[in-house]
């Protein structure tokens, strides 16, 4: 009898160590384990023993089903042990592998630009306003002095929008930032309306469009405005601004200022303001940076203003014109490549 269970057990054991997959070692446990399964067969078997016989028979395939089961956990065990190596191996991570780098990033140049601008003005009192891009004729030509069929209206090539205004002229993307002097100065009227009004001091820089393509023109390009009004401002305070700014801005005191006589319709008299470096790669060449003047009297009428009371000065200035100047780069276009390899030697 020893020996039949022996065998049993020993079977089990062989069955057990065969079945290679979890579902293999449930099949292989229901024929000794199950309902018709060999342990339990037998236990049927005793049925016609005495009761003496019952005690010791019972006992005995007891020892044996107990075998049965540790070597069916044994054997459990250890094909979860097999499955979870399999899959560490499956999804082994090289730790020696070097990582994958994340460049830090950096602003664009014309960035740094512009955040340099903002600080110069914002140190010299004046403010920082935005304005929008797609922009209404009035804002950007007939405010400023040059209405519909102007010829100066020819010095800009513009992008003109499928909106049109309540005048029933179609949008453009602004060609300048100039629009801003008199949305600026309304909002600035307005605010101050019935009390004591400070003067208008304020820069707006921002994105500006032209149909216009080559290594100096981009059809966006960045233009930053400037205007200042008081009771008594002149162009001898825009001379000092000016230089200021320019002298910071390139950090040299060797920097010379000119204007030259020009013409824009929203000021009078105009002037284009051209620098010179005295020393450097650029010494001894006269650049031109911005563009202004005496803030016409029809446009400070525009924003709202007497012009017998209120007199000052207005510029344009180039951003992408100072970059290439600060870095010593010559072609625009490199500004709106997107080329990494030229834009992270400004991070
Ligand atoms: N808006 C002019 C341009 O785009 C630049 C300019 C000239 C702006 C004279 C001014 C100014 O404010 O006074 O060419």
């Amino acid at each position: 009898m020893t020996t039949e269970l022996d065998s049993i057990v020993g079977s089990a054991r062989d069955a057990f160590a065969k079945a290679a997959t979890p579902a293999d070692l449930e099949n292989a446990k229901a024929q000794f384990l199950g309902k018709s399964g060999r342990v339990t067969e037998l236990m049927k078997g005793m049925a016609q023993l005495s009761v003496e016989e019952k005690k010791t028979r019972g006992a005995a395939i007891n020892v044996a089903k107990q075998a049965i089961e540790s070597a069916l956990n044994e054997r459990r065990q250890a094909l979860a042990d097999q499955e979870l190596e399999a899959q560490l191996k499956a999804e082994a991570l090289d730790v020696s592998l070097p990582g994958r780098l994340r460049e830090p990033g950096g602003l664009h140049p014309v960035s740094l630009t512009m955040e340099r601008i903002e600080q110069i003005f914002a140190s010299m009192g004046f403010d920082v306003a935005d304005g929008p891009e797609v922009e209404s004729d009035w804002h950007s030509f007939t405010s400023l002095n040059n209405p519909p069929n102007h010829p100066a209206r020819s010095m800009q090539d513009t992008f003109y929008v499928d909106i049109k205004g309540d005048d029933g002229i179609p949008y453009n993307l602004r060609p300048h930032t100039s629009p801003m002097q008199v949305r600026y100065a309304q909002a600035h009227v307005k605010k101050y309306e019935g009390r004591e009004m400070p003067e208008v001091r304020v820069i707006a820089p921002g994105r500006t469009y032209r149909v216009d393509s080559d290594a100096t023109h981009s059809p966006m390009f960045h233009q930053c405005e400037g205007l200042w009004l008081g009771e008594n401002v002149s162009f001898k305070d825009l001379k000092v601004v000016f230089l200021d700014f320019c002298r910071t801005f390139f950090e040299t005191d060797d920097l010379q200022l000119r204007f030259r006589p020009s013409f824009f319709p929203f000021t009078e008299p105009s002037a284009e303001i051209d620098i010179q470096f005295q020393s450097g790669p650029l010494a001894g060449k006269w650049l031109e940076v911005a563009g202004s003047g005496q803030v016409h009297p029809n446009v400070v009428r525009n924003m709202g203003l007497d012009p017998e009371k209120f007199i000052g000065f207005a510029f344009g200035m180039g951003p992408d014109r100072l970059t290439m100047l600060r870095y010593g780069v010559n072609d625009l276009r490199l500004f709106f490549d997107g080329d990494i390899r030229f834009l992270r030697q400004f991070r």
